[in-house]
């Protein structure tokens, strides 16, 4: 019988969804990392297959059935490969993926992903199937299905950062919104907020090995609430208690809630100077009648209400949104409402998802899913170009004016050209405190510092510059000026 400690432990991981998912995913590598594992991004090396999967929409989870499909030829041939399904589309379908991939070993859900390791080593060592998912939102108490979605929050792995000097840190997992159309609450249980000392406790370990920006994650990160020793901590301290870190130079938090976004909470973020003026708040539709029957909670007439504050308190702050398009019923005029806030509102950038039918939630019982696919494409390819014209246009207003970026490392471009980092200078990228990312040569060396760059082109996503000078802040109070 072979051991656990026996197999070569080469571990290939897919992530697929959002940044709670590339944050599980970085906590169970760290896990496997510890006892021995190393990472492959070559499948057929690895004896331990994971995917990291989302249940958003019906696309997410087809790429992933397909990718399990081509895993049972090749583990024909490698009856010892262990492969496991993790996260959102685990604890939705459970047992019903090992009846369409009989042989996935192992099927974790969001709320139990601190038993990956333990469930890989009984499929490897005894061949057994391992099913770990927390409780439906209606099998039990409040108490007892939070209880069984557990925070997942242990030790940390850097290689699956997005760079080192940028790191996730969930502050809330769950979500209790219920809108209609979405699987969030099923899939990742109700709304919990993780405890301040937590939290600081691990933005501090963070920021000792390294990182200068934090993101923290939530659901509905601006609805965060927790009551320690007596005190109510809501974002806006936690912001504020973040910003006390020397070395964190940047906080961001996604995603906000419309409804949550205080004057209460937009005034800690302009006093707060390490706070991103960057607020993700997704609108969702334009049309009143869309929004009720979605649940969202708001009127336009609110979330217009909302955007004079946002302007009023933080004129600079960059502000963007997700729609959906062709939802139930929409008309071609409730659709035109939606390009209508998108024109009035000019958003940073919109995410646009043309809607998918999920099992479980309200809106796939209550409404049909009556918009035909080519007129939600259309719906959302127009959208698509209304706000790329506006964001390139906005973007149009950087020419010629200096920005501060947080530089990340070589771009995309350098990196698909293999430019490392011992060929010297290359093709550098960074982002604004207002979340716009920068293109500009520069050295390497630059990564994880300030620099100062002077924006000379654009297009909808990106500015293109030179870099002026840089700071390169090392311990608190050593600042030391380099020119470029
Ligand atoms: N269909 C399409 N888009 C969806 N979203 C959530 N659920 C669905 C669905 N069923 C979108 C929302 C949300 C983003 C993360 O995904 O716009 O803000
Ligand atoms: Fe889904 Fe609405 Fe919760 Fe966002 S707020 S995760 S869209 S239910």
């Amino acid at each position: 019988m072979t051991t656990a400690s026996d197999h070569n432990k080469k571990l290939f991981i897919e992530t697929v969804g959002c940044q709670m998912n590339i944050l599980d995913s970085e906590l169970v590598v760290a896990a496997l990392k510890n006892q021995g594992y190393e990472l492959t991004p070559d499948v057929a090396e690895a004896d331990t297959v994971l995917f990291n999967t989302c249940s958003v929409r019906e696309h997410a989870e087809h790429k992933i059935y397909s990718a399990l499909g081509r895993l049972k030829f090749s583990k024909r041939t490698r009856p010892d490969q262990v492969i496991g399904v993790l996260g959102c589309m685990a604890q939705k379908d459970q047992e019903l993926i090992f009846k369409k991939a009989p042989h996935v070993d192992l099927v974790v859900g969001t709320g139990q992903l601190s038993e990956v390791p333990r469930l890989i080593d009984e499929a490897r060592t005894s061949r057994l199937r391992g099913l770990a998912v927390s409780l439906d939102r209606k099998e039990g108490t409040r108490l007892e299905v939070s209880s069984s979605f557990q925070s997942y929050d242990p030790l940390r792995e850097p290689q699956m950062r997005p760079s080192p000097y940028q790191s996730f840190v969930r502050i809330m997992i769950g979500c209790d919104k219920f809108c209609t159309y979405c699987v969030v609450p099923m899939t990742r249980g109700p709304e919990q907020s993780r405890p301040p000392v937590d939290i600081l406790r691990e933005t501090e370990l963070l920021a000792q090995q390294g990182v200068k920006e934090v993101t923290l994650l939530g659901q509905t990160v601006n609805s965060y609430k927790f009551t320690q020793d007596g005190k109510v901590w809501r974002l806006a301290d936690l912001l504020a208690a973040i910003s006390e870190i020397p070395e964190i130079l940047r906080i961001k938090f996604v995603t906000n809630y419309p409804k949550d976004m205080t004057r209460e909470l937009l005034l800690a973020i302009r006093s707060l100077p390490k706070a991103a003026r960057y607020l993700h708040v997704p609108a969702q539709h334009g049309c009143n009648d869309m929004l009720a029957k979605m649940k969202r909670g708001y009127t336009i007439e609110q979330y217009r209400e909302m955007m004079a504050r946002i302007t009023e308190v933080l004129p600079d702050a960059a502000v963007s949104s997700d729609f959906i398009v062709g939802f139930c019923g929409e008309t071609e005029e409730q659709h035109q409402k939606s390009m209508d806030l998108i024109r009035e509102f000019r958003f940073k950038n919109s995410f646009i998802f043309k809607y998918s039918e999920r099992p479980g939630t309200k809106a796939a019982s209550l409404f049909p899913d009556d918009i035909p696919d080519d007129v939600k494409r259309a719906r959302n390819n127009e959208m698509l170009e209304l706000q790329n014209r506006i964001s390139e246009e906005d973007n149009a207003q950087f020419i010629g004016r200096e920005v501060e970026v947080l530089v990340e490392g070589f771009s995309k471009t350098a990196q698909k050209t293999g430019h490392h980092a011992d060929h010297g200078p290359g093709q550098l990228t960074g982002r604004t405190m207002c979340d716009r990312i920068v293109v500009f040569d520069g050295n390497p060396r630059l990564t994880g510092t300030l620099a100062n760059v002077r924006i000379s082109d654009v297009s909808s996503t990106t500015l293109l510059g030179q870099m002026v000078t840089y700071e390169q802040q090392t311990t608190p109070g050593s600042i030391l000026p380099i020119l470029s």
